[in-house]
């Protein structure tokens, strides 16, 4: 990365910083709804090495990108300045100074293994990586989540996606060996142990190389009819709707909206009840809480794909506990829980069934819990 910089830049940078990717066990489509997620970071990581500049310039170099700088006045810097991959670094230097951090400009050189359009969260990590950067160099009094609340401002105002807070509080805030429970309504949180080798357990992500853009309207659309249920239903947000109530709440909506309501409710339940299982020890009774929220996805919220739901049924088929669709959904990847022994089992069945069908194959990497955001050196 170093190297890389200098031979780019023409000087070495300050450090380099890097922020990963995250699966999201349980908890899809509630961040928004001020509900409960259960993500894990993953070990692929945007690492970003970082030198200030005196000029104020913000010069952006990706060695994923086209072999060509961006290079901007950070006084330019205003929603739709930008476009492509560098919007999100620059939102986030964007967001810093709309909240009083004027942190002037800067060289900075990307390098990434997160699958990018995947539901693997790539563009949180970019955000998360520039914003831990930037905090350390210039000393800002600023918590990981508070960085990850600026980072969400710069995707929705910047960038222009109306995305939740779950993805950079995942690379902002995860531990090692944890899943991340987040209460997305004040960002309380706890580290929940989740360190399936010692269960004999694998995650495996299938990534079912249908590209993912939550920014194409689709993902927009679903936020706004749960927003539309929630001022039917005369509730701050969903969150507000217990399981129990469900039922009779339903009877009170527009047919359109019956479907959401009853996945964003259901959905919150089962992170309650999978973290309760994580607390127990028991990560095999996980699997069912996976499929559960799958079908629900599916038949409910209506985000998955026939990829998605192919891979799903092929895993369970094939011996998983449990899978499901993870992310904003419309594509990107699969998690399946499967008993190590397994593991390759179910990810051939997996491939053999996307060719029986006419598709692509599948990626397939198997996932830890991994750190969150962090200097590197
Ligand atoms: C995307 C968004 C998140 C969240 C998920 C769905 O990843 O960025 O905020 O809404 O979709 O759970």
């Amino acid at each position: 990365m170093r190297d890389e910089f200098e031979r780019v830049f023409g000087a070495a940078p300050t450090g380099v910083w890097a922020a990963p990717g995250r699966v999201n066990l349980i908890g899809e489509h509630t961040d928004y709804n001020d509900g409960f997620v259960l993500p894990i970071a993953l070990p692929h990581a945007v690492k970003v090495a970082v030198a200030p500049r005196t000029d104020g310039r913000l010069r952006l170099y990706s060695a994923q990108g086209d072999g060509r700088l961006t290079d901007v006045a950070v006084a330019d810097l205003a929603p739709g300045a930008v476009a492509g991959w560098a919007s999100y670094p620059a939102g986030v230097v964007w967001a810093l100074g709309e909240a009083g951090h004027r942190v002037g400009g800067a060289d900075l050189y990307f390098d990434s293994d997160v699958p990018t359009g995947a539901g693997l969260s790539s563009s949180a990590a970019l955000e998360c990586a520039v914003a831990v950067a930037n905090r350390d160099l210039h000393g800002l009094p600023l918590s990981n989540a508070e960085l990850a609340k600026l980072a969400q401002r710069a995707e929705n105002e910047f960038v222009g996606v109306p995305c939740g807070v779950m993805d950079q509080m995942a690379s902002a805030c995860c531990t090692g060996g944890a899943a991340l429970f987040l209460d997305t309504r004040d960002l309380s949180r706890r580290q929940v142990p989740f360190r399936l080798a010692e269960q004999g357990l694998e995650l495996l992500v299938i990534d079912t190389r249908v590209k993912h853009d939550i920014g194409d309207g689709s993902y927009a659309a679903v936020r706004n009819g749960c927003e539309r249920a929630a001022e039917v239903l005369g509730l701050p947000a969903l969150r507000d709707l217990p399981a129990a109530e469900l039922e009779p709440a339903l009877t009170r909506l527009p047919a359109e909206l019956v479907p959401l309501v009853r996945h964003v409710v259901t959905e919150n339940d089962r992170v309650l009840r999978a973290v309760a299982l994580l607390d127990q020890g028991d990560f095999a009774a996980l699997g069912p809480i996976l499929t559960a929220g799958h079908a629900s996805l599916r038949d409910d919220f209506r985000v998955s794909c026939a990829e998605s739901d192919l891979a799903v049924a092929e895993a369970v088929t094939a011996g998983a506990l449990g899978a499901r669709q993870t992310g904003g959904g419309f594509g990107g990847s699969v998690i399946a829980l499967v008993p190590q022994e397994l593991t390759e089992q179910v990810g051939k069945a997996v491939t053999a069934a996307f060719r029986v069908a006419g598709y692509s194959d599948p990626a397939l990497f198997t996932a830890t819990a991994a750190e969150g955001a962090r200097r590197l050196g």
